[in-house]
């Protein structure tokens, strides 16, 4: 049992976060300060940016959140002219706010190679020289350097194990880029916007397949892998194309992911109850630290696009109805992106358990137990003996069913899973024989239905996400 709880502690101590996207674009967003003090209510650490906006930066000064800045595709050029115009940039955009506001990577561009092509030359030459610059201020540890891919940069996505890089730029950028991304320990970044995939194959693909809904699956011929969700799917296209140059155990960030909320009449898929699906569930698999098929429990970081709405977006309507927030910062709907309980009611929350630290005293840990199972009036009925959860009977056991029952009677109420700190939050069943720790959220069915189909029929991924939106809108209207 020992062995099961320790499990239990690598895999939650290693967990992946999700953070968030914050794009500016609305005439009635908070105030960046309103925004910080917004973000930490909710425990949310990990924050991306699309520049260096003085103000914003600023705003995040002392707050313990980690913040990615970013470098617009347009100022590429300049920025990477040479060592000397980065430096300057570093100095001006990043130096100069370091250590008060955690600036923890630089993200040159987005979409380069498939939007703005013009700067594909530049983008690997400026990624080194801005990593230059950070070595000789020797903040190469602490600020890692990236740049964010479309899933459009991939060719035959299906099945995964067959797909390559776009040949135009697999060995011109793509080869030099991973060999810096390798060389500098940072990660490969993708943007990953399900429902434009979706909405280009909706005669082959199921809408829940793009929402990780149960399903019968699609099999890939060549591996005899199972997959279940469009996610899985296209993450594992990413590393057999990084395999097929070489290149293994890259990490990978999901830059950007999310589904909007509200559209057009004419978008497909569009709802609050899809967004609130792929969301809740896209959260659970990455803090479960899922994987892949073909990388089963590998951690991946991710943010969601976006904090909030932005109603000065361009293009079609979902464009403006990302967020999760409201401007006036209430929630579009309920998730939650640690895994703790911000939300009230079950709602879409991810399920989490509580138990036992290992290595608390005995005595500690029993007074805790004792408190959970009288004063607490947890119920610890399947701990007498004859019952459920009475073997293994071990203080540490025990006092984790405990535990558990009081957290979740509190409805996993932030605190409620403390006990005087021998107590932590976790994301993975500890279930063990017939002993069942429950949960108050919903688990998923996780009772894969029988496979019916496989890789047939070639998925289309749209150029970008952007242009599909906008060009769904135009025929429709
Ligand atoms: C910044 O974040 C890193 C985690 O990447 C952490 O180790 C470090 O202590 C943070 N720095 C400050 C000043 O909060
Ligand atoms: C830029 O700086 C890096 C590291 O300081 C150095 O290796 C490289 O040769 C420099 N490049 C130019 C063009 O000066
Ligand atoms: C590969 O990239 C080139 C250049 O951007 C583009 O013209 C071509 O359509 C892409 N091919 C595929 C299969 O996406
Ligand atoms: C990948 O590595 C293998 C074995 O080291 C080598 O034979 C092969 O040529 C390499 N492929 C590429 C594309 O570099
Ligand atoms: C959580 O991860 C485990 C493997 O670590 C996996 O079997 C399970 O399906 C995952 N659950 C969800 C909801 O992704
Ligand atoms: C949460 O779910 C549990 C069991 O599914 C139910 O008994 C309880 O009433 C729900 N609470 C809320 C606030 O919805
Ligand atoms: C899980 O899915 C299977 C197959 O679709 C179904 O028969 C079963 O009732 C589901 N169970 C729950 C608890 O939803
Ligand atoms: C799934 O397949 C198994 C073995 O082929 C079969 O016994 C079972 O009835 C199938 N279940 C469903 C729901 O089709």
């Amino acid at each position: 049992m020992i062995v099961g709880f320790l499990i239990v502690f690598l895999a939650s101590s290693c967990s992946a976060f999700v953070g968030v996207n914050y794009g500016t674009d609305g005439d009635n967003l908070p105030t960046p300060q309103q925004v910080v003090d917004f973000l930490q209510r909710q425990q949310i650490s990990h924050v991306r940016i699309f520049d260096t906006d003085a103000g914003l930066l600023q705003a995040f000064a002392g707050s313990n959140i980690q913040v990615l800045v970013g470098i617009p595709n347009e100022e590429i050029l300049s920025v990477g002219k040479s060592n000397a115009s980065a430096v300057d940039w570093v100095k001006k955009n990043v130096m100069t706010y370091l250590p008060g506001t955690n600036i923890t990577g630089i993200v040159v561009g987005s979409q380069v190679l498939t939007d703005y092509s013009s700067a594909a030359a530049s983008l690997v030459s400026t990624m080194r020289y801005i990593h230059a610059a950070l070595v000789a201020a020797n903040l190469d540890d602490q600020v890692k350097v990236s740049t964010p891919h479309g899933t459009a940069v991939i060719q035959n996505w299906f099945p995964p194990s067959a797909a390559v890089f776009n040949q135009s730029y697999a060995e011109t950028v793509m080869r030099p880029m991973l060999d810096f991304l390798a060389d500098s320990s940072s990660y490969f970044m993708l943007n990953f916007y399900p429902l434009a995939i979706y909405a280009q194959n909706q005669q082959t693909m199921s809408i829940d397949f793009a929402l990780f809904r149960p399903n019968s699956g699609q099999i890939d011929s060549s591996t005899n892998l199972l997959y279940t969700n469009l996610f899985e799917t296209v993450i594992d296209g990413v590393y057999s194309a990084m395999a097929a140059l070489n290149f293994t155990g890259m990490p990978l960030v999901v830059s950007e992911t999310g589904w909007p909320s509200r559209g057009d009449p004419a978008e497909v898929a569009v709802s609050l109850d899809n967004a609130a699906t792929y969301a809740s569930n896209f959260v659970r698999h990455i803090l479960n630290n899922t994987g892949t098929p073909r990388r089963p429990g590998l951690a991946m970081n991710a943010y969601m696009y976006e904090l909030f709405n932005e109603d000065m977006r361009q293009g079609a309507t979902s464009e403006k109805n990302y967020g999760l927030f409201y401007p006036d910062q209430t929630p579009v709907y309920t998730v939650d992106l640690t895994g703790a309980s911000l939300a009230s009611g079950n709602g879409t929350r991810v399920p989490s358990w509580c138990i036992a630290k290992e290595g608390m005293s005995t005595s500690s840990l029993q007074a805790a137990l004792d408190y959970a199972c009288g004063q607490g009036r947890a119920d610890c009925s399947q701990l007498q003996p004859g019952q459920q959860c009475y073997f293994p009977d071990t203080v540490l056991d025990h006092a984790s069913y405990a535990f558990n029952k009081y957290y979740q009677k509190a409805m996993m109420a932030p605190g409620s899973c403390d006990f005087a700190g021998v107590a932590t939050v976790t994301f993975t069943d500890p279930s063990h024989g017939q002993c069942r720790f429950p949960t108050i959220v919903p688990q998923q069915n996780t009772t894969s239905p029988n496979v019916t189909r496989s890789f047939g029929q070639s998925f289309k991924i749209p150029p970008s996400t952007g242009l599909l939106f906008l060009s769904v809108a135009l025929f429709w209207s």
